[in-house]
């Protein structure tokens, strides 16, 4: 068994303390129950840390981060600070600065949850994103000429690297392996129009995908259409690869098509190095301190967090772990009237400990 595993704690901004508490509840539980041993040291980072000392995220914090096994962020997202200075500042930053170039979001169904779309159930959605999470429109390049005039331009640049595109697509076709489901990757673009980038992404997908991959069935969607299977057909995906701006869009439907913010969980991942788990909505400032916000997309964090470790260090005790918080979640979704902040019959807290309950 490994040692001390030690995690960073970021609760960042709002119903993050919440949410976050919540998750390391079940931590605790789960890490009892299978017998590890968790050192978690907490993070003041956020727009509270921001406004009071005019700091985002200090070097030195980016540094001690590294030290860490992984790191579990609660949201970020501050009513008085400016849109952008905080998601850039820390979530953007880790990201780069930790080379955590895999978005892995699953869109999963959970039993009793409402879904919006008519007729379809836990069995038709069931899919995982892997979004390339270091490139595309997000690195940041672009600029500005007769900024204020009436004559001004802007322009923001999109990047796809031969090697950031490569590490992102193997990355993809190995889990759609190791996924019980269709032996089958969609890369999502926009080849007709993004010709110069979207090929790159295309070529290598097939020449990869022929060479290493040939048990995996190659399928490509134009990202507009795979905005509508999502909607008409969701059983349709097995694993979904797609550059950084598009898994951005696409995901935030997915999570409404798995039953909203309340369940959608992400992991951004370095396979070698420190990864960051997040419940994947905002920091809800109208719910801060209610107890009201839903918890199980920072469980389901929890437990991806876990299993990332798991397929890091080859220890089968966190997979178990990991599994079993997902089990538990699934235990717990059909009591919930809502998966919705004010509206699951129970507070955050009694959610929290209804899935410690299911655990044992
Ligand atoms: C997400 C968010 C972020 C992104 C924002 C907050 C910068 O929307 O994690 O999907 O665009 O990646
Ligand atoms: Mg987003």
């Amino acid at each position: 068994m490994a040692e001390t595993y030690k995690i960073a704690v970021i609760p960042g901004d709002g119903t993050g303390f919440e949410v976050v508490r919540e998750g390391r509840k079940v931590l605790d539980a789960v890490a009892a129950r299978f017998g590890f041993k968790i050192e978690a040291s907490d993070f003041d980072l956020g727009g509270d840390r921001y406004l009071r000392t005019g700091e985002v995220l200090p070097d030195s914090a980016v540094s001690e981060l590294r030290g860490f096994d992984a790191i579990y962020l609660g949201a970020i997202g501050h009513p008085d600070v400016k849109p952008g200075i905080l998601e850039k500042g820390i979530l953007l930053r880790l990201r780069f600065e930790l080379d955590q170039y895999i978005n892995l979001r699953p869109v999963k169904l959970y039993p009793g949850v409402d879904c919006p779309l008519k007729d379809k159930g836990p069995e038709h959605i069931d899919f995982t994103v892997v979004r390339e999470n270091t490139e595309d429109l997000y690195f940041g390049g672009g600029g500005f000429l007769r900024k204020g005039t009436p004559q001004e331009v802007a322009t923001q640049e999109m990047i796809a690297t031969r090697f950031g595109v490569e590490r992102c697509l193997r990355y993809a076709f190995e889990l759609a392996r190791r996924r019980d489901d269709q032996k089958m990757l969609t890369l999502v673009a926009k080849t007709n129009v993004l010709t110069y980038a979207h090929s790159l992404w295309e070529r290598a997908f097939h020449e990869i995908g022929q060479a290493d991959y040939p048990d995996i069935k190659r399928d490509y969607n134009h990202v507009d259409a795979c905005c509508m299977w999502f909607v008409k057909n969701p059983e349709y995906y097995d694993t979904i690869v797609t550059p950084n701006m598009f898994g951005d869009i696409i995901t935030d439907l997915g999570a409404m098509i798995q039953g909203g913010m309340g369940i959608a969980a992400g992991g951004n991942i370095n396979p070698t190095g420190t990864s960051m788990f997040e419940p994947i909505g905002g920091s809800a400032p109208k719910y801060t301190g209610k107890n009201v916000i839903n918890p199980l997309a920072a469980i389901c964090a929890m437990g991806m967090l876990l299993e990332a470790e798991a397929a890091k260090t080859g220890d089968d005790a966190y997979a178990r772990a990991g599994r079993r918080i997902e089990q538990a979640v699934m235990q717990v979704t059909p009591k919930l009237k809502s998966l919705s902040a004010g509206q699951m019959g129970y507070t955050t807290s009694e959610v929290g400990d209804m899935v410690c309950t299911a655990l044992t």
